[in-house]
């Protein structure tokens, strides 16, 4: 489990609090009405955190959530307590129901370090995606845009806590590592340090195509995303 999400989901929207999920909500909402074909709208968010994109999105849909984080599943539930969530990996749902959406946002599906999860996971959609229905996906990077040695700094800075994170990814064939370090202060504990090397996968734009036509896919590819460079959209044919 990864220990960014497992010791500090309390932490996490004050840490993105840059991030534009209502306008990604909207966005998103366009691009389903654009290309689903199923009547229903019914929608599962996987890997959906602490459920920001569900808040802006259950007026639209008749929404769930999955993760595979309880931490952030609590955060979620408190959220939106009129949402089911549950939890899981995405590589093994067996949640006996079809959906007419399922995203997986905000790189989480980079979290598989495999080609064998990653084709299971696209198993997994394709069998709880009604026919017409659509798939949206947002990786981190692909192997095509993956950068060597990217940095990150993102820092919280609350009136009992501060949190420094900081990073120089390193890639050891197919996987990355992002060996996030982190420095936690507070007056209970003074400082403390812990690093997060948060293995992900590197995997081709067109391990993902192939993957999704095995599993009945018609794949477009959809640019910007909403936070990366691109969302790889599924049709179920
Ligand atoms: C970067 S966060 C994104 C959360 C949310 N979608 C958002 O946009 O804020 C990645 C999420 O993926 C979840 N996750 C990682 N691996 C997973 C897996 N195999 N199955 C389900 N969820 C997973 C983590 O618990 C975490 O909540």
């Amino acid at each position: 489990m990864n220990d960014f999400y497992s010791r500090l989901a309390r932490y996490y929207d004050q840490m993105y609090a840059h991030i534009d999920y209502r306008g990604a909500a909207d966005r998103l909402h366009e691009i389903i009405q654009k290309h689903k074909q199923s009547l229903g709208n019914k929608l599962l968010d996987v890997a959906c955190g602490t459920g920001t994109h569900i808040m802006y999105l259950k007026d639209r849909y008749q929404a769930m959530g999955f993760d595979i984080s309880e931490e952030m599943l609590a955060i979620a539930r408190n959220k939106c307590p009129s949402i089911t969530f549950m939890q899981g990996n995405m590589i093994s749902m067996e949640l006996n129901q079809t959906f007419d959406v399922i995203t997986c946002l905000f790189g989480s599906i980079t979290y598989l370090t495999t080609e064998d999860e990653l084709r299971l996971a696209l198993q997994s959609f394709s069998k709880h995606i009604a026919t017409g229905g659509v798939v949206i996906i947002e990786p981190l990077f692909t192997e095509e845009t993956y950068r060597e040695k990217g940095m990150g700094l993102n820092c919280l800075n609350l009136p009992d806590i501060k949190i420094a994170r900081s990073n120089v990814s390193r890639r050891e064939g197919n996987i990355v590592y992002l060996d996030f370090h982190f420095l936690i202060s507070t007056r209970e504990h003074g400082t403390a340090h812990f690093i997060d090397p948060s293995p992900m996968g590197v995997f081709s734009l067109d391990t993902f195509k192939n993957f999704m036509e095995e599993n009945g896919f018609l794949v477009k590819i959809i640019e910007p995303g909403f936070d990366k460079e691109f969302l790889i959209l599924g049709i179920k044919e």
